[in-house]
């Protein structure tokens, strides 16, 4: 099994391929088994078949993990307590965080609340050994930014485990003076938007989930590649990464979309709400402050550590051409 690859094909048959205690981190975000229109994949099945399909891969996915690895998982309000206990007590994982993102921009329901959040379950194999990189993923306080506080803590701080997003890239945006990072739902107007499938996350989102959980060179696995997020991400911030996704189409798009990009390049999407801020009415951006520009420099600080467990196997730093199954 190659790293840097995106495979064309079952991940359940494909990570059963990946060395045991291998990967150091997971994300995974499957069809949530509402009904979505996927071009292959089938979004309405009986709930004991779904569950008994989220072992299946659950347990290839839990295998392949380091005993100091971390799973994150995304999933919709109709799986999320059942899937929680299948990681959680079945498979032996611990929840660190049960993270609620929520968006703006999401589905308009006539006759109910409508939808605005999605879970993030942040799962360890070993509570007690795991990584977690503080300094890459700190947010300006409000001491910093709305009190001007002289004992605020110059690093900024931890977010919270509400993750909120206001179409701050939008027009008609805001400018905010609050202390919480907003991630944008990629929205079809939106620059950042490939264009092609509908449940693409942000690049900010996965940015913040993959510099606090791996390492430069680290691997990061993603089963159900979707539009190439994770994977993308991965690339940009020097990660190695390994994904799988069903469809041919979105296969293919995924191969351009990570041609496209390499390590070290920034994000798409906002990072921080005041600079990302729209023009002031004098026509000028929101000046970095002292609080920004710390957070920026503590990104650029990285451990570098060699993943044995891939040595002698094959690492590319880019994608090869192309080949049936492999990118
Ligand atoms: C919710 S989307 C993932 C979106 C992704 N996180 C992104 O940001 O673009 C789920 C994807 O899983 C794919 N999929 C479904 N079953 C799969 C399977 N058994 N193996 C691999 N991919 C699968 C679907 O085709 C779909 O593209």
């Amino acid at each position: 099994m190659k790293l840097d690859r995106l495979y064309n094909e079952d991940c359940i048959t494909g990570m059963a391929r990946i060395p045991d205690a291998s990967v150091d981190l997971a994300f995974a975000d499957p069809p949530f088994n509402i009904g979505y229109t996927y071009d292959v994949y089938e979004d309405q099945r009986a709930a004991d078949e779904y569950l008994g399909w989220t072992k299946k891969w659950g347990v290839e996915l839990v295998r392949a993990l380091k005993p100091d690895g971390t799973f994150w998982l995304a999933i919709g309000d109709d799986f999320a307590a059942e899937l929680k206990l299948i990681f959680q007590r079945e498979m032996g994982l611990c929840c660190r965080s049960w993270v609620v993102w929520y968006y703006t921009f999401g589905v308009n329901c006539t006759k109910k609340f409508s939808r605005s959040h999605t879970h993030l379950f942040y799962f360890v194999k070993d509570p007690k050994r795991f990584t977690f990189n503080t300094d890459g993923i700190r947010v300006p306080s409000a001491r910093q930014l709305v009190y001007a506080d002289s004992r605020a803590n110059s690093k900024g701080r931890l977010p919270d485990d509400t993750w909120i997003l206001r179409p701050q890239d939008a027009k008609e945006s805001f400018t905010s003076q609050e202390d919480v990072w907003y991630f944008p739902r990629v929205c079809g107007t939106f620059k950042e938007r490939a264009g092609w499938h509908g449940c693409q996350m942000p690049e900010q989102l996965l940015g913040r989930i993959i510099r606090a959980c791996s390492n430069p060179h680290e691997t990061v696995l993603d089963p159900f590649g979707g539009s190439g997020t994770t994977l993308a991400v991965a690339r940009k911030l020097d990660r190695h990464y390994l994904g799988f996704e069903l469809s041919e189409n979105y296969a293919d798009q995924i191969r351009t979309r990570l041609q496209a990009v390499h390590p070290g390049e920034p994000l798409s999407g906002a990072e921080e709400p005041q600079v990302s801020g729209p023009a002031t009415k004098e026509g000028k951006c929101i000046k970095r402050n002292a609080a920004s520009a710390s957070y920026a420099k503590s990104k650029q600080t990285t451990t570098r550590k060699e993943n044995v467990l891939w040595a002698g196997m094959d690492r590319e730093g880019s994608p090869s051409p192309r080949k049936k199954g492999q990118a």
